[in-house]
C-alpha cells in the first residue's frame, strides 16, 4: 500500500484530495501535511496530520522518516493574485519548494510524486481558443513563471533521474468545501456563497471574461486517474492540458439565475482582470484523453445545481 503525503491538505484541493485518497487507500496511509491553515475536523479525524512546510527540509524529512512515505502530492502553492502582491514569496513556496520536495523525493527514492500546474502557464501571446498542448509558455505572473519552471524541473527529474513525476493544468477550480484564496479564478467561486448569502455578487472580472474551469469532483478524478495511470503509457509527464468546460462570467451568472430568478450580478473589474485577460478561454485536453482516458463528467449547469445545493445546506446550518 502506498504511504502518500498530501502536502497543503487544508487548502482548496488538499483538503478533499486528502479525503478521496484516505476513502481510496486507507486513512493512516494518507498523512495530511499542513501548515498556518487549521485543517477541518473531516481532516484531522481520519488520517494522520503533520504540519509540513516543503521550505523547512528537516522538519519535512522528518515526516517522511516517520511514515515511510513514498508518494509526495505537493498541492502548497501561492496562487496569481497573491503571487502579484508578493512575487518573492510565491517564487519561494512554488520553486524553492517544488525543488526541495523533488529532491527529498529522489533521495528516499519515492514511487510517485505529484507537482501541479495550471492554465497560469500560459500568457498573452499564447493562442487562447482550444489552446494547444505544446505551445507558447510566456506568462505574465510570477505565479505563471513559477508553473512553468515547475513543469520543467518536474520533466526534468523523470529523465535525468528516471522518477515518475506527474501533474496537471488544472484550471479553475470550483467547489464549495474550502474556499480558494489568492486566485484569479475565485470569481467563480465567490458567485455561489455570495448568491446563497446575499443573492447578489460584485464580480471582479468583466462580463465577458472567459476561462477554462472545473468542477471539484472532476479535478479529484482528473488528479486520480493521472495518478494511477500506467507510467509507460505517458508521452507527457508534468504538463496536462484537462479540460472540463469553459464559460464567460456572463455565462455563470446566467446559470445561477436560471435555478435563483432574483439574482443579481455587477461588475467591477480590478487587477485580476489582466491576469484572466492573459490566460486561455479553453484547453485543448487530447494528449490526456489519449495518454490516460481523461473525460470530465460535470458541464456548467449540473455544476451550478450542485455547488447551489451544497452551499445552501451549509447556509441553512449556520456554517457560512
Ligand atoms: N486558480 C488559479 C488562480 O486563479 C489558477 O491556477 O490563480
Amino acid at each position: 500500500m502506498r504511504k502518500i503525503l498530501v502536502i497543503g491538505a487544508a487548502g482548496q484541493i488538499g483538503s478533499e484530495l486528502t479525503l478521496k485518497l484516505r476513502d481510496l487507500y486507507g486513512g493512516d496511509n494518507v498523512i495530511a501535511g499542513i501548515r498556518k491553515t487549521k485543517p477541518s475536523e473531516k481532516i484531522t479525524g481520519t488520517g494522520p496530520c503533520e504540519v509540513v512546510n516543503a521550505l523547512d527540509l528537516e522538519g519535512f524529512v522528518a515526516v517522511v522518516k516517520k511514515y515511510k512515505i513514498d508518494t509526495i502530492i505537493n498541492m502548497a502553492a501561492i496562487l496569481s493574485a497573491t503571487g502579484e502582491n508578493k512575487p518573492m514569496l510565491a517564487w519561494d513556496v512554488n520553486i524553492n519548494g517544488l525543488i526541495n520536495v523533488l529532491e527529498v523525493a529522489r533521495e528516499f527514492k519515492m514511487k510517485q510524486v505529484l507537482v501541479p500546474s495550471s492554465i497560469a502557464v500560459f500568457g498573452p501571446t499564447t493562442p487562447s481558443d482550444n489552446t494547444p498542448q505544446e505551445t507558447i509558455l510566456k506568462p505574465g505572473t510570477m505565479y505563471g513563471v513559477t508553473k512553468v519552471a515547475g513543469e520543467l524541473l518536474g520533466d526534468y527529474y523523470v529523465k535525468r533521474y528516471g522518477m515518475d513525476v506527474r501533474g496537471l493544468r488544472y484550471p479553475g477550480i470550483i467547489s464549495h468545501e474550502t474556499p480558494p484564496g489568492g486566485g484569479t479564478t475565485d470569481y467563480a467561486v465567490a458567485i455561489y456563497f455570495e448568491a446563497v448569502k446575499n443573492r447578489r455578487y460584485k464580480c471582479f472580472v468583466n462580463e465577458e471574461t472567459r476561462l477554462p474551469m472545473m468542477y471539484m469532483p472532476d479535478c479529484l478524478k482528473s488528479t486520480i486517474e493521472l495518478m494511477q495511470a500506467d507510467f509507460s503509457r505517458l508521452r507527457h509527464h508534468c504538463d496536462f492540458n484537462v479540460g472540463a468546460m469553459s464559460f464567460s462570467a456572463g455565462e455563470l451568472a446566467a446559470s445561477v439565475k436560471k435555478y435563483m430568478p432574483e439574482f443579481e450580478i455587477s461588475y467591477e473589474p480590478d487587477d485580476r482582470q489582466a491576469i484572466a485577460d492573459s490566460w486561455p478561454d479553453s484547453v485543448d485536453d487530447s494528449a490526456a484523453r489519449e495518454e490516460w482516458g481523461w473525460k470530465p463528467d460535470y458541464d456548467l449547469d449540473a455544476m451550478t445545481r450542485d455547488m447551489l445545493k451544497a452551499v445552501n445546506a451549509r447556509h441553512e446550518k449556520g456554517l457560512i
